[in-house]
């Protein structure tokens, strides 16, 4: 099983909606995914049709048991969606509580890793929506991950929120004395405007290396899609928004990641 990890510490930039059309993409391919929303806001299961606060269960539980996790309660707390194959381990508000309750204890950082060493068998992908502040879920996401998807608002506010981003990114890799392997991603590319090409110029200057050389396309099919509680793959599957992150999903393919085995 592969796991990426969406995350930007700015909100808005698109993080959810690349989990949402990345994982439509992945079940059109024949892909069995598994998302995992761990923003208190549950923004991706609203967008899936599914109310966070009417679901019996959710990631916050499985923390909650995180010194006895077995594969029966993991599954316990996945819903599935309208989408075949794709599955959702929701969110809700009580996340946002999680450093305060438990942040302290010990092997906290690794209870994502140990829920996706669970269910590796069942899932191709997995793929974990973050929210966008740095506690103990973004932690948890990055130890998680073989790869770590950075979407960016091509504007100038956007990529000074990714300078932040980053350099967290390095100061938790050399704590723990590994490096994440992250791709940029520009979002919400307006070619009519002046400021998407010089955003996209000062991206490639800074991060050329880790930069994706292409973008998504601001689109208003993700509305929509969004709005019939569909990734946009199902619902507009031949809008230039979603071709982006089909091309998108070819180049993270491409890197042939995930061949780490989680456990
Ligand atoms: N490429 C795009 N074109 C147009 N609107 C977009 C695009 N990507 C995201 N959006 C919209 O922007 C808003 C924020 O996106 P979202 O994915 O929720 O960001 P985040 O999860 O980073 O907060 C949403 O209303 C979403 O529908
Ligand atoms: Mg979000």
């Amino acid at each position: 099983m592969k796991v990426w990890t969406i995350a930007n510490q700015k909100g808005g930039v698109g993080k959810t909606t690349s989990v949402a059309s990345l994982a439509g993409s992945l079940v059109k391919r024949g892909q069995r995914v598994l998302m995992i929303d761990t923003d208190p806001h549950a923004s991706l299961g609203y967008y899936l049709g599914i109310d966070s606060e009417e679901v019996s269960g959710s990631l916050y539980d499985v923390f909650l048991a995180h010194k006895e996790l077995t594969h029966t309660l993991v599954k316990k707390h996945i819903v599935t969606t309208l989408v075949d194959n794709l599955d959702l381990l929701p969110a809700t508000m009580a996340l946002a509580t999680l450093d305060k309750a438990l942040g302290h204890q010990g092997g906290m950082g690794l209870v994502l890793k140990k829920l996706l060493s669970l269910v590796e068998d069942d899932y191709d992908v997995a793929l974990i929506d973050c929210p966008p502040v740095l506690g103990v879920l973004m932690v948890n996401a990055l130890a998680a991950s073989d790869h770590i998807v950075v979407p960016v608002q091509t504007e100038f506010l956007a990529i000074k929120g990714l300078d932040r981003m980053i350099k967290t990114m390095e100061l938790m890799g050399r704590a723990k004395k590994v490096k994440y392997n992250y791709t940029v991603v520009p979002t919400m590319y307006d070619r009519r405007t002046k400021a998407s090409p010089a955003a996209l110029q000062q991206l490639s200057e800074d991060y050329g290396h880790a930069l994706w050389p292409d973008v998504i396309p601001i689109d208003t099919k993700f509305r929509d899609a969004s709005l019939a509680h569909m990734p946009a793959s199902h619902f507009a599957g031949s809008s230039r928004g979603v071709k982006a992150y089909d091309r998108l999903l070819d180049f993270l393919m491409e890197k042939e990641l995930g061949h780490v085995k989680i456990g």
